[in-house]
């Protein structure tokens, strides 16, 4: 499997920020930068992963399948992840998810037609005390409102 020269370089620079004979720890971040680039874990990836870190194939599986952003199916171009964890449930996030569910016609998990929106349901964002807080891909946006979002939402298709 080949990688593009800036996801090569992305993760030459990320495998040097460890010790000698440690790399295996950069197992999660590898997976992340290579699913922005591919747009999910694929099998394939999988395999490239667990050579380049001189690991199974099955250790890798096991990581991936652990930790909810990394995806077996792809997003959208843009995914936005909605936090209804306790204080963003207590200052409206179960509304503003139902809301942007309603927005973009499609429930969690699922990627709308033309493939540029996706939304997800997730646990804390560590962002707790600006709820409620959703992501849009590496994207903080703090207080969100459901018409915060409306806008956010135009800004994104303005951005297309
Ligand atoms: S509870 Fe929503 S960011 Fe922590």
């Amino acid at each position: 499997m080949t990688f593009s020269p800036e996801l090569e370089a992305r993760l030459a620079k990320l495998l040097a920020s460890y010790p000698a004979g440690q790399e295996r720890s950069a197992l999660v971040p590898m997976l992340l930068y290579a699913q922005d680039e591919v747009g999910r874990i694929t099998p394939e990836l999988v395999a490239e992963v667990a050579r380049r870190l001189r690991l199974q194939p099955a250790q890798v599986e096991e990581v991936a399948s652990y930790y909810s952003m990394l995806r077996q199916r792809a997003a959208g171009k843009h995914h936005i992840q909605i936090c209804t964890n306790i204080s963003c449930l207590l200052m409206g996030g179960g509304e503003l998810f139902e809301h942007a569910c309603r927005c973009l016609g499609i429930g969690n998990k699922e990627v709308t037609a033309d493939g540029k929106f996706s939304i997800e349901e997730v646990e804390c964002l560590g962002a707790c005390s600006w709820a409620p807080a959703l992501q849009v891909n590496y994207d903080y946006h703090h207080g969100v409102t459901p018409e915060k979002f409306d806008q956010l939402l135009e800004v994104l298709r303005q951005a297309e």
